[in-house]
């Protein structure tokens, strides 16, 4: 585990990380994408570390591919790119820098590597895990393939390398259905989301049949407590991510990926919006959408919180911690990866 205090002495020995009014008005620009969720005094303590990240990641030839999920000062702060896992993979698979530090969890940085083993890929925290990857291995498809002999394994890229490497082709919450679709069997096997599993399921002609994990964030709501928001605020709409059960997707009025919702969000611009997923996604869009009053119920992730702009720091200034695959897992996930990016690109032409 990171040990905190030896990260602020050896960071404060190289760097002036005082809170500072003078840089947060150096760089009023990216203040004004998050000002109307990050209290002014906030942005003083974060600038010095935004300059200081900002200017290590051209020092490193870095870049930063940051998830959905990260905080505003992440997100629209130090990132070079950011997007849900599927627009994450494929612009992974464009980077010209000699190093990615991957702002989101250890999956995704995983793929990154996976898609450019050439490069050096660091993730802030290791410990970044995530509920998903972590409820099955290889040895779990195995037994997925024995108890469906001949069906194809879709297995969602929140998963190991190793999982990956075991699996037919992936599959994310943007092109699961369109994935599952174009397999050739009556029968297949997704893994290891339950619920995306079944909300795949209520929409494909195939039979799917699924492992039993589920994701920490999205599990915990419930169609009643939606029910309940929605008598409270009639005029309320209710976007929910496919992690979500089954009866929490019929309640909602749009399901889709993290840039799927966003971009609903965006097209819609409904008065009142309800983001049935991670807390950081309303308050990264709420500057760029000023006529949409977003809900507060929402449930964090506790793997992508952390991810801190210290820890960010801490990663581009002493090149940690790197991400490294087995080369020949590598190989086979990558296979995987890129059968699901390729078709996923021939479907959208
Ligand atoms: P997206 O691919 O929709 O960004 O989802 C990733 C994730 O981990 C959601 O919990
Ligand atoms: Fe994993 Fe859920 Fe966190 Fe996404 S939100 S990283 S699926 S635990």
């Amino acid at each position: 585990m990171l040990d905190l205090t030896n990260i602020r002495a050896i960071l404060a020995e190289h760097y002036d990380l005082a809170p500072s009014v003078e840089k947060a008005e150096a760089m009023a620009d990216i203040y004004a994408r998050m000002d109307r969720v990050v209290p002014a005094a906030d942005w003083a303590i974060y600038a010095p570390y935004v300059a200081a990240i900002n200017a290590l990641k051209k020092e490193r030839n870095a870049v930063i591919l940051a998830h959905n999920y990260m905080t505003p000062e992440i997100y629209h702060g130090i990132a070079d790119f950011v997007g849900d896992s599927l627009q994450l993979a494929i612009k992974a698979t464009e980077v010209e820098e000699d190093v990615i530090v991957q702002c989101g969890v250890h999956f995704m940085a995983e793929t990154s590597k996976v898609l450019n083993p050439g490069k050096t890929v660091l993730i802030p925290d290791m410990g970044a895990g995530c509920s998903l990857a972590e409820s099955i291995t290889a040895a779990g498809i195995e037994e997925m393939r024995a108890k469906y002999p001949g069906a194809p394994v879709v297995s969602y890229v929140n998963t190991t390398a190793e999982v990956k490497a075991a699996s037919d082709i992936c599959c994310t919450s943007s092109n699961a259905l369109q994935i599952v679709e174009a397999m050739d069997s009556d029968t297949v096997i997704m893994t290891p989301d339950q619920y995306l599993a079944q909300n795949v399921a209520n929409e494909s002609t195939k039979k799917v049949v699924f492992w039993p994990g589920s994701c920490i964030v999205h599990e915990l709501y419930t169609a009643e407590d939606l029910r309940a928001y929605r008598e409270l605020d009639p005029e309320v709409k209710i976007i929910a991510h496919p992690e979500c059960t089954p009866a929490v997707v019929a309640e909602s009025d749009f399901t889709g990926s993290t840039s799927g919702i966003i971009k609903w969000v965006h097209d819609n611009k409904p008065a009142k919006a309800m983001l049935v997923t991670e807390c950081s996604m309303a308050s990264n869009i709420a500057d760029e959408l000023p006529e949409v009053e977003f809900a507060k119920p929402c449930n964090m992730c506790p793997y992508m919180k952390k991810i801190t702009l210290e820890k960010v720091l801490y990663s581009l200034h002493t090149m940690t911690e790197e991400v490294i695959v087995d080369p020949a897992v590598a190989d086979k996930a990558r296979q995987a990866v890129q059968r699901m990016i390729d078709l996923s690109q021939s479907l959208a032409k």
